[in-house]
């Protein structure tokens, strides 16, 4: 079978939610990986899996053939500019008609977030091929808070440095389907789309949902960001990462992610997801 759509990130966390809206709806698409292995749940008379490397030029021969539309998603690392770029550049001498590039909101090359600045040269490297192009951004995701679930369980408190900023977050079920409606539909070629959730709470806010949610009292701490990025370190995670996680929840805590668009809306004809509606969703988490 023929694939005109490149799927990139696929088995990761975005974008497999994204392979599996396409294939919900009949959609057909290569699948690059690393490792064809992580992608037998994704397996379909529909999908063509294809091995290959973003590191390694040499391993990307005859990915790109036949292929209109490629969706670039990869991990925020300090690699991805180097890895999203070698992509882009393959994909223009390859005659690819547009980019759908999976960014971030914040992204910027002036971002005060480093995870911010490498979504900002990737798109800035796109727009210079002038190839058609739709950056999405979405906001932080609702997913993200079922990182309190342990300490919830543990001691009825989450801790996270956000202060009394407030973040319009965004339910992943949503972003998927937005991207798998601008993949397949028409009208999106030189769009920048910021997905973002119908309100902005503080987390104060969000533990008082929990609490609701849990028939118990549930506490936000919000602990000073150094003593975050010390637990994170302890806990295991890179140095790098705990960097530019400090600066993402500062971000937050600035209230510079509180923004409410109507992209979402714009592009899926549906009202986005409320933080209710993905906690009823996912309660068994919390227990
Ligand atoms: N989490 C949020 O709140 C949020 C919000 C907005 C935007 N975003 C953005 O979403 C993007 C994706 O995040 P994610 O959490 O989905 O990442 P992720 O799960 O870590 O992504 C892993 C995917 O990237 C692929 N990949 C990595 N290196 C590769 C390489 N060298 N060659 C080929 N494929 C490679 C992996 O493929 P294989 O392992 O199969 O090879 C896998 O499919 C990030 O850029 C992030 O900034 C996240």
């Amino acid at each position: 079978m023929t694939q005109s759509l490149l799927m990139t990130g696929a088995t990761g966390n975005l974008g497999s939610m994204v392979a599996r809206q396409l294939l919900a709806h009949n959609h057909g698409f290569r699948l690059l990986t690393r490792d064809p292995e992580k992608a037998t749940s994704i397996q379909s008379h529909l999908v063509d899996i294809v091995q290959g490397d973003m590191g390694n030029v040499d391993s990307l021969g005859g990915v790109f053939s036949g292929i209109q539309t490629l969706f670039l998603c990869t991990p925020s690392q300090p690699q991805q500019v180097e890895l999203e770029c070698n992509l882009v550049d393959m994909a223009q001498k390859c005659g690819v008609r547009h980019i759908v590039k999976m960014s971030s909101f914040g992204a910027d090359t002036s971002s005060s977030m480093t995870m911010g600045q490498w979504h900002g040269k990737i798109e800035q490297h796109i727009l210079r091929k002038r190839i058609p192009f739709t950056f999405l951004r979405p906001n932080f995701l609702m997913q993200n808070t079922l990182m309190f679930a342990q300490s919830i369980k543990a001691a009825d408190t989450f801790f996270i440095p956000l202060k009394t900023g407030r973040v319009s977050m965004v339910d992943l079920i949503d972003v998927s389907f937005a991207c798998m409606r601008v993949l397949t539909t028409p009208g999106h070629e030189n769009k920048i789309y910021h997905f973002t959730g119908p309100e902005a709470l503080s987390y104060t806010e969000v533990a008082q949902k929990l609490s609701l949610l849990l028939g118990k009292d549930v506490q936000y701490a919000s602990i000073a960001s150094d003593v975050a990025a010390d637990a994170m370190m302890e806990a295991g995670v890179p140095h790098w990462l705990c960097e530019n996680l400090k600066e993402l929840y500062s971000y937050l805590a600035e209230g510079k992610s509180q923004a409410i668009t109507s992209h979402l809306s714009e592009v899926t004809n549906m009202t986005p997801r409320t933080y209710d509606d993905f906690l009823k969703d996912h309660r068994q988490f919390f227990l």
